[in-house]
Parts: structure tokens; sequence; C-alpha cells
């Protein structure tokens, strides 16, 4: 298999990840990136010399028909990551999801390449029992689930009328130890162990008792690795461990691990549409890729605590108390 690979949102919290795995197995990558969410100052060194970096926006179709040519395949995770963006602003997060991935697929139609991965989101499930199953029905009734949703029925026009293979994947809460770059938008687990290392009291939506699947950025990394890798039709791969954790069981980790009895502030949930419960099954991850997670969230926690003590004293550490009062103060819906 030729290795020669495109990755767009290189730059950002999965992608540093991913790439830094697909460099070992002797990868050949080219990265599209606008650089407004992952910046240059959060790529590490051993990452930053050795991929091809190009500055630009997914929407230029010209920019794109240029970066895919004579690439093998494509792994497309340039999008907003957080609904709280799309909540933001709903023009921008709906026209980067849909336009940049038509122009990516339109792109590699014209250059004759013939297998995509991106990354589609667990959040389309919505209204939907827990576990989630990718043969489940879907209605997503918020803006990114739907323009996610859109990018897999056009994969499946893409896969059907020009033969190009389009694996959609839905990632759950994915989370890890370098994720400076996103500040307020970060995962709750790198919000919770910042407030507490900066003495600042974790602020929870509800009663903590909502559960996600947590998932570790190198463990997803390795799925979207894994799904480009094997010989599969299109279809849709759920990104997840198959176990639930409450917030209120991540903040105990957290304080077993830093031996502190944390005791945050319950706000009322400040938004319409909010997730009580999301877990994967992990079924076809595990029967059709051969992926299972290996690193639990107890262990993800310490890698979290482990990195985020080591950022402290340094330009990276982000504006933590303003990361807490941006969910204090979202105006309610
Ligand atoms: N992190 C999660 O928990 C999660 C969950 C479900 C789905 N996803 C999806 O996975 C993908 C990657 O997420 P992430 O957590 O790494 O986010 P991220 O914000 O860290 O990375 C996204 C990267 O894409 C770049 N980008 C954004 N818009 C762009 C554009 N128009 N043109 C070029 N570059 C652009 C950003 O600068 C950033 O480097 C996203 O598509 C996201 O929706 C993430």
């Amino acid at each position: 298999m030729s290795k020669n690979v495109l990755v767009t949102g290189g730059a950002g919290f999965i992608g540093r990840n991913m790439i830094r795995g697909m460099l070992g197995d002797g990868y050949h990558i080219t990265s599209l990136d606008n650089f407004k969410i992952g910046g240059w100052e959060h790529i590490p060194e051993d990452i930053r010399d050795h991929v091809e970096w190009v500055q630009g926006d997914t929407r230029n179709i010209d920019l794109l028909m240029q970066v895919v040519k004579g690439k093998d395949s494509v792994i497309h995770l340039a999008a907003p990551s957080s609904f709280l963006m799309y909540e933001e602003d709903p023009v921008g997060g709906a026209s980067v999801t849909t336009h940049g991935f038509i122009n990516l697929l339109e792109a590699m139609r014209r250059q004759g390449l013939g297998k995509l991965v991106y990354a589609s989101t667990s959040a389309v499930y919505e209204g939907n029992p827990v576990p989630y199953v990718e043969s489940m029905k879907l209605s997503p009734p918020d803006l990114k689930a739907l323009s996610k949703k859109w990018n897999e029925e056009v994969a499946r026009q893409y896969s059907e009328r020009y033969g190009i293979t389009v694996i959609g994947m839905r990632p759950f809460s994915v989370y890890g130890h370098d994720e400076f770059s996103k500040g307020g938008y970060a995962n709750v687990i790198s919000l919770f162990v910042w407030a507490v290392l900066n003495d600042v009291i974790p602020v929870v939506w509800g009663d903590g008792r909502q559960t996600r699947d947590f998932i570790y950025v190198e463990d997803a990394g390795r799925a979207f690795q894994t799904a480009l890798e094997r010989d599969l039709a299109t279809q849709e791969f759920n990104v997840g461990t198959g176990v639930e954790t409450s917030f209120n069981e991540v903040l105990s980790l957290i304080g077993e691990e830093l031996g502190k009895e944390i005791e945050p502030k319950f706000v009322d949930v400040p938004i319409a549409i909010y997730a009580q419960r999301l877990m994967a099954d992990v079924s076809r991850a595990v029967e059709v890729l051969g992926f299972q997670h290996e690193v639990d969230v107890r262990e993800g926690i310490r890698r979290v605590i482990k990195a985020a003590r080591g950022a402290q004293s340094t330009q990276k550490w982000p504006g933590i108390s303003s990361a807490q009062m941006y969910f204090e103060t979202l105006p309610a819906s």
C-alpha cells in the first residue's frame, strides 16, 4: 500500500496525535490547515518538521485540487470540533463542515483519488437510546450533527456514483494530554483538570450524572489510521470505548489522582439541546476494523494531569478561569 496521504486539520488535536503514529509507520504526510485552532505553536517539533504543511481553507477548491494531486488517499479532520463553536457561529460552522467536505470529494474525484476517511461525529445519534449502533436511524437535532450527517449522505453518493470509498468515523468524547490549543472548547476532562490545578472550582452543567464515552486521543487517531489501511466498503464506524463514565466519576478520579476533595459548582444546563448519555456500541469497530481502545479513563486522566503540570509554567497554558466562566455565562437558548 502506498503511503502518500493528505490530512486536513492536521494541526488540530486529533490530527497531531494521529500524524505522530502515522509518521512512525512510514507515511508521508501533507497537511492542509488554516491554523485557526491548531496554531503552529501547538505542533510538537517531532511532527512539525516531518510534515509538509499547507496553510489554507478547505472551502478553496482550487487549493484542494492542488493538494490532493498525487496523493494516494485523504484523512479529513478540518471542521469545528465543538458544538459550542456552532452555537457561536452557526453559518461559519455549517459552511466549513459542508462546503469543505464536498470540495474535498469533488477535488478527489477530478484528480482520481479512491479513498477518504473523515471525521463525522457521535452527535449524529442524538435522540436515540444508548448504546449507539451504526445502523440506527439518525435525526440529529443540532447543526453540528446535521452538517456531519449531510457529509455521510454525500459520501454515499460519491461512493455509489464515482466509486470512491468513503469511511465515516464517528468519534465520541475525545480527550488527551495536549488539548491546550482548544482553550474553552476542550473536552471536560481537560477543563476539569485545568480548573483544579488552577484552584478554580470546576463548573458542571446539571447534576454531574450525565455520561460520555471518553476515548483517548491516541486511540482515536489509531482508529482513523486503521480505517485507512483496511480494505473496506463505504460505511461508518463508532470511535469509542463502549464504556460510559459520568462527569461526577471523572471528578472523583481527578480528585483521587491529585489527592484532593473536589467540590464542583453545579449550574443549570444553559442550552436547549444537551445529551444526558453517550455511549458507543463498538462491535463493528472490533469485528470489521479490528480496532479496540487501549487507554482507559483513569490512565487517560493521569496523562492529562501530567501534561497539564508540565505545561503550567509555559506559554501553552490556556486561560483556564475564562474557559470555566464561558460555560457559566453562555446565554440560555
Ligand atoms: N474532539 C472530539 O471530541 C471530536 C468528537 C467528534 C468529532 N470530532 C471531529 O474530529 C475532527 C477533528 O477534531 P479535533 O478535536 O482535532 O479539532 P481541532 O479543532 O483541534 O482540529 C481541527 C483542525 O482543523 C483546522 N480547520 C478548521 N477549519 C478549517 C478549514 N476551513 N480549513 C482548514 N483547516 C481548518 C483547525 O485549525 C484545526 O487545526 C473535527 O472534524 C471534529 O468535528 C471531534
